[in-house]
């Protein structure tokens, strides 16, 4: 997998979770890259979603990279468990822990892959210090919380400011659709999350492939 490709992320957060099992399997053949779990607590975010024990049930079901975006408050406290489930990737919110190294580090020496995210509000400045430590940064480009909203075009301008010194996965997410998608690639981004635009059309290869450009 090469970082210079544009890889596609379809947040299950849009699926039918009445039919999860066959959501997965859906996206996977039809062309996705990795699958995007929104983890949220109902305290750093107003939402509730998926737990460690959702993670486990579908992890038998695919080899697909599981990218789980943490919108918890402490994150440290749930990185074991995330892990354990078959978590390859754990990307926390800068905002939302007291020790980021902390979070980097016990990551790390599990041997998965780490990546930090910002809200809208957040400065792109809070990375510095951390910015070479992680695997990914996620840009996020809706307000976190609820799928289907509308993309903050203004993101873009931090897109293109993190790409400037920044040469691994750079992630947004929220409000991708194929419009979308080309303006946060042409700004830097080479990770896209999508709910709506894949799990809420007909053909998810035909979205995905739309997503690819
Ligand atoms: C928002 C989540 C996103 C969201 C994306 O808090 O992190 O992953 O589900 O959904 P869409 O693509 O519908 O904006
Ligand atoms: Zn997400």
């Amino acid at each position: 997998m090469s970082e210079k490709n544009i890889l596609i992320a379809p947040s299950i957060l849009s699926a039918d979770f009445s039919r999860l099992g066959e959501e997965i399997k859906a996206i996977e053949t039809a062309g996705a890259d990795w699958i995007h779990i929104d983890v949220m607590d109902g305290v750093f975010v107003p939402n509730i979603t998926i737990g460690p024990l959702v993670v486990s049930a579908i992890r038998p079901l695919t080899k697909l990279f599981f990218d789980v975006h943490l919108m918890i408050k402490d994150p440290i406290n749930y990185v074991d468990q995330f892990i354990k489930s078959g978590a390859d990737m754990i990307t926390f919110h800068i905002e939302a822990c007291r020790d980021a190294r902390e979070i980097i580090g016990r990551v790390k020496s599990k041997g998965k892959k780490i990546g930090v995210s910002i809200k809208p509000a957040t400065n792109a400045d809070v990375l510095n210090d951390i910015i070479n430590e992680v695997d990914m940064v996620l840009v996020m480009t809706v307000e976190p919380g609820f799928g289907g909203q509308s993309f903050m075009e203004d993101m873009l301008l931090k897109v293109k400011e993190i790409r400037k010194r920044f040469r691994r996965y750079l992630q947004v997410d929220g409000g991708i659709d194929k419009i979308t998608a080309k303006k946060a690639v042409n700004a830097g981004a080479n990770i896209l999350v999508a709910g709506t635009a894949v799990f809420k059309e007909s053909s998810y290869k035909q979205a995905i492939a739309g997503l690819r450009g």
